[in-house]
């Protein structure tokens, strides 16, 4: 039904599928409202004050059997939305990102979105993507609550601040998209708005390489000895702290019991909040760097120990 095409049709896999609930709820709605201006007019025009009309009780039948009808229906129909619902959020929003999917950041902040890639190439308001690849967008805001929202993809995701939340979508056709902030974030909300620009995996490579970037973890690398992280992680110092090669992915297991996957929100609270996930055999002695790091540079440092696994994976093989 062309008609029906308010948006983009499917640009990004699973998109038809929040389509089939949206208008079934947008149909089931008009019904209901329907039904009830219908009903609201006849009774105006049956129960007018000035017209003679039984305004005792209510018949024996419509007490009973249309009471416990429109009730079960109703809960049955409440049911089945809930259920539809439920195991569509949960295929939009539950299932990781596939392996190897490609690794975007985007930080909020009033108002803009700030884009990081794995290679350090930066953008603002705009995120350049391949066709046909997964994209995984790791968000964090740097002041208050926004919103990542890739309307055409149905795809949306809060970005807030202290905590690392992430969405992620397959680009099916090259174009460009609207990239918006959909959680109201001060006087320019609306303005905070960009584009998702989705090129031929060619372009793509082309447009990553230009300007030669520093990588991300290369930048995440420098920070590690300017804040003199290195002087306790690595493996010749004579402080003892875990190491971090291979660390990222990995289950941690921490004092006094149960382990914690290394993913980047454990990290990021590693750097931060140093005794909250304090790993087994080791004093609690790292100090905090709230305050000395910048969410950009949390990024970079993720990035560089996310590279160390990598490298660990390399020299296993
Ligand atoms: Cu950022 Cu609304």
């Amino acid at each position: 039904m062309e008609w029906l095409q308010l948006f983009d049709p499917e640009p990004s896999a699973g998109a038809a599928r929040v389509d089939s609930l949206f208008w079934l709820l947008t149909a089931l709605s008009s019904a209901v409202t329907l039904a009830i201006v219908i009903t609201a007019t006849v009774f105006v025009y049956r129960y007018w004050h000035q017209r003679p009309a039984d305004r005792e009780r209510p018949p024996a039948h419509v007490r009973r059997r249309v009471e416990l009808t429109w009730t079960s229906l109703t809960l049955v129909a409440f049911l089945f939305l809930f259920l539809w619902g439920a195991s569509l959020f949960a295929y939009v929003n539950m299932l990781a990102a596939p392996e190897g999917a490609i690794e975007v950041y985007a930080l909020g902040k009033q108002w803009m979105w700030k884009i990081q890639h794995e290679n350090g190439k930066r953008e603002i308001n705009t995120l350049h993507v391949p066709r046909g690849e997964p994209v995984r967008v790791i968000l964090t805001s740097q002041d208050v609550i926004h919103s990542f929202y890739l309307p055409e993809f149905r795809a949306k995701k809060d970005a807030v601040p202290g905590l690392y939340t992430e969405l992620w979508f397959v680009p099916e056709r090259t174009g460009v998209y609207t990239l918006a902030c959909s959680e109201y974030c001060g006087t320019a909300h609306a303005r905070m708005r960009g584009r998702l620009v989705v090129l031929e995996p060619e372009d793509y490579a082309r447009w990553l390489a230009a300007g030669e970037p520093q990588g991300l973890a290369a930048a995440g690398a420098q920070k590690f000895r300017a804040l003199g992280c290195s002087g306790c992680h690595s493996p010749r110092s004579t402080v003892r702290a875990p190491s971090l090669a291979g660390l990222y992915g990995r289950p941690v297991p921490l004092q006094g019991g149960g382990t914690v996957r290394a993913d980047e929100a454990y990290l990021r609270d590693s750097i931060l909040l140093p005794r909250k996930h304090v790993v087994a055999g080791f004093a609690p002695i790292m100090p905090s760097f709230q305050g000395q790091v910048g969410e950009e540079a949390i990024i970079e440092l993720i990035a560089y120990i996310k590279s160390l696994a990598d490298e660990e994976r390399i020299r296993g093989e």
